[in-house]
């Protein structure tokens, strides 16, 4: 049974974790999954009609927000005192079937799975400048240790060459997907803006801060008069910590794994009152992707671009997903 309107028959641990599944971020708000009660198991079904053909060709997006629904899924089936058994990619002839989740044997439920199955109706994306950076070296730590407990490295960016470099590769990204849709051979579906999702504002970030073209995505650090959008003037607004997701595969099962060490990621930090900002225009590009994978991330393959940082209140997105 379809249930993205979880529905009431499911088992308390399974109906608990069906709506927390439909709490996920999704590339474009996609949300291209299909969470199906299935008795004494939930299958997470990839939804690929909600594909972006041509910026996301491999579903390689479409996989991460499937693997982030799982992580939320198991999250609250531990919060319930459910331990899950996952089967990833469980059947070769069925490849749509992403996973399988049964509620395994009673367990006390651990803080971790308590913290992060309360974050997941805090967690929002976040558009625009941040009111402060991650002080916290030792959470920063802890981020990276929620990414790696899912086989992924969140590798944060500290040098102002790399971070410019990025900031560049975000910049030259948007320009392309400008200048395509401007183009008038170009389908009009080349990018993830032509995607169903009235709530998406896809360049709802912060743009031409000294309006001189210059440090559009990234501004300096020390400019004294940010702006964010609908906020004429906020001092002392900061860029955030930069990171990158990165898995050392690139296939599907690498893919569900980077969502789920996503979403491990987002909530942690959701927990500790910091937002994530994401910035995946370069990786929907062939050529930007292989230049970030060999000059940025040692090889290893990027899979999400991110800035992290304390919001101020009045600038949080809602995002709450509309009802399908
Ligand atoms: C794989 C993936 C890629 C995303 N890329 C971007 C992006 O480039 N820019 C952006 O603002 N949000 C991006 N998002 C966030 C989604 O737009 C967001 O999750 C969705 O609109 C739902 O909002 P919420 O996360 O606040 O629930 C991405 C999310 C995922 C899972």
């Amino acid at each position: 049974m379809d249930t993205r309107k979880p529905h009431s028959a499911a088992h308390p641990p399974l109906r608990a974790a069906l709506q927390a599944g439909q709490r996920a971020p999704s590339v474009a708000n996609t949300r291209p999954w299909i969470l199906s009660d299935e008795g004494d198991r939930i299958a997470l079904i990839a939804d690929t009609d909600q594909r972006l053909d041509t910026a996301d060709p491999q579903a390689r997006e479409l996989l991460i927000s499937c693997g982030a629904a799982l992580y939320n899924v198991r999250a609250a089936m531990r919060a319930e005192g459910r331990t899950p058994e996952v089967a990833i990619l469980p059947d070769p002839d069925r490849p749509g079937r992403l996973a399988e989740i049964a509620a395994g044997r009673a367990s006390e439920p651990d803080d971790e799975a308590r913290t992060h199955a309360r974050a997941i109706g805090r967690r929002r994306t976040h558009r625009g400048l941040f009111a402060a950076d991650i002080d916290d070296l030792a959470l920063v730590r802890r981020l990276g240790t929620a990414a790696a407990a899912e086989g992924a490295t969140l590798q944060p960016l500290t040098t102002e060459p790399l971070i410019r470099c990025l900031a560049g590769l975000v910049s030259a990204a948007e320009h392309l997907h400008r200048h395509e849709h401007s183009h008038p051979h170009q389908p009009a579906n080349r990018l993830r803006t032509a995607a169903p999702s009235p709530d998406f504002a896809a360049h709802d970030f912060p743009t031409d801060p000294d309006g001189d073209g210059s440090d559009a995505l990234f501004p300096r650090r020390d400019h004294g008069h940010s702006r964010i959008p609908g906020m004429p003037d906020s001092p002392g607004a900061v860029t955030g910590t930069l990171a990158l997701l990165t898995t050392t595969e690139d296939t599907r099962a690498a893919w569900l794994a980077a969502g789920q060490a996503l979403q491990r990621v987002l909530l942690a930090a959701a927990a500790e009152g910091v937002s994530a900002a994401f910035h995946t225009q370069p990786l929907e590009e062939p050529a930007l992707r292989a230049f970030t994978t060999t000059r940025l991330c040692d090889g290893a393959h990027p899979q999400m671009i991110l800035r992290l940082g304390r919001t101020l209140p009045h600038t949080a997105t809602p995002t709450d997903p509309p009802p399908r």
